[in-house]
């Protein structure tokens, strides 16, 4: 098949982890017979500096037109003098969420027998762990008013019921799936908005009998996903609490590196990316870790093209990579960015 998708490197190591998923993508197509046809695209930081825009018109027209956004990683401290929307991150990133409605963003946490010895916590926290986050991804306090005032600065978080019910019945929807069970995570000791998401969710639950429903405040879920990550099935919260959590469940996956994600709307559109972001503190020295990039990329495959067989053969090649040490530093291994790609490559070819 022709797969049409819109390829954004983006800044720091971006475009080296986009280059690593672009040889596997292109290894898997020439393994099954598909053709790539790969819309490349500047967006933030680079966008900024060749376009004078972080998400160019011609950008987002592809985006909205193939429907398939691979994204490495946006930002880094070159465009950290610049404010608002004019930023990177709020430039790009944020609205292409919002205007494609990409709300439900998935980041799986399932540490890999290989990494169970590598990672940074002990085998016994590890074994086990099989949970994702479904992460609101066009509400809250990321997308409220924000401003400066006399006294000083603030952001708006708010939420309409809608808003949590859909992301309530996505996360349910894959419980479904999985382990039957949904833990809601939220700060209703305090936040107004915690307390319509927390009655929402309730509401959704309802529907779904089969499915053990669990609430836990952010604050202490940061330590339960520490000390017993395997309780978990499927995490369901808001924008702000997913972004910290999912940074924090790459340490029980074995590296920022690792996690991919997929940001869905209820149409066919899909953007993947890995949860990381551009590293300006490796950039550019060929350290980076490819694979959360060639797992984004494998997603795209399966959730937008429908080629389950292509995804899992790059997976695959994923995992027979941790298993080889063929892996970057970061994991205790020695290749590089690039090297890992390109043996990821040849075992899909093979
Ligand atoms: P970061 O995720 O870029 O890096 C955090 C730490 O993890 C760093 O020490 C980095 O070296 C390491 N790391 C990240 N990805 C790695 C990989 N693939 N392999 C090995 N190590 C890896 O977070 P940060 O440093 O806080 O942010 C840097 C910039 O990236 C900021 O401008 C931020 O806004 C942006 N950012 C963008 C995205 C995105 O585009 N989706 C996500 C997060 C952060
Ligand atoms: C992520 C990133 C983004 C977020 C930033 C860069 C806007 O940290 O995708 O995890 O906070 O959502
Ligand atoms: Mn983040």
């Amino acid at each position: 098949m022709n797969i049409n998708f819109t390829y954004l490197p983006g800044d720091g190591i971006g475009p080296e982890v986009g280059a690593a998923a672009m040889a596997v993508l292109e290894a898997m197509a020439q393994k099954f017979g598909h053709t790539l046809e790969t819309e490349e695209h500047l967006v933030g930081g680079a966008a900024i500096d060749a376009l004078s825009s972080p998400l160019p018109d011609e950008t987002y027209a592809s985006c909205e037109k193939t429907g398939a956004i691979l994204l490495g990683a946006v930002g880094g401290p070159k465009w950290d003098h610049l404010k608002g929307a004019d930023r990177p991150e709020l430039g790009s990133l944020l609205p292409l969420r919002k205007n494609l409605n990409l709300y439900a963003n998935i980041r799986p946490c399932k540490p890999y027998p290989a990494l169970l010895d590598r990672a940074p916590l002990k085998r016994e926290r590890l074994e086990g762990t099989d949970f994702v986050v479904m992460r609101e991804l066009t509400g809250g306090i990321y997308f409220g008013d924000k401003g400066r005032d006399e006294a000083g600065a603030y952001d708006v978080c708010r939420y309409s019921a809608m808003e949590v019910e859909r992301i309530a019945v996505k996360a349910f929807d894959l419980a479904m799936q999985r382990k039957k069970k949904v833990t809601s995570v939220d700060k209703s000791n305090v936040l107004e908005t915690s307390r319509l998401w927390r009655e929402t969710v309730i509401k959704v639950a309802a529907r779904y009998p089969e499915v053990e429903l669990q609430h836990l405040l952010v604050d202490a879920m940061t330590m339960h996903m520490l000390t017993h990550a395997q309780d978990f099935d499927v995490i369901l919260t808001e924008n702000m609490f997913g972004d910290i959590l999912t940074d924090e469940a790459s340490v029980l996956a074995g590296s920022m590196g690792v996690i991919p994600s997929a940001s869905l709307s209820d149409g066919s559109t899909g953007m993947y990316e890995p949860i990381h972001g551009s590293a300006p503190d490796i950039a550019g020295q060929g350290k980076a870790n490819p694979l959360a990039m060639i797992l984004s990329a494998a997603w795209m495959l399966r959730l937008s093209f429908g080629l389950d067989a292509e995804a899992a053969s790059i997976e695959a090649g994923v995992e027979a990579a941790l298993e080889a040490g063929q892996i970057t530093g970061d994991l205790g291994g020695s290749l590089s960015t690039s090297q890992t790609g390109d043996w990821i490559a040849e075992y899909v070819k093979n």
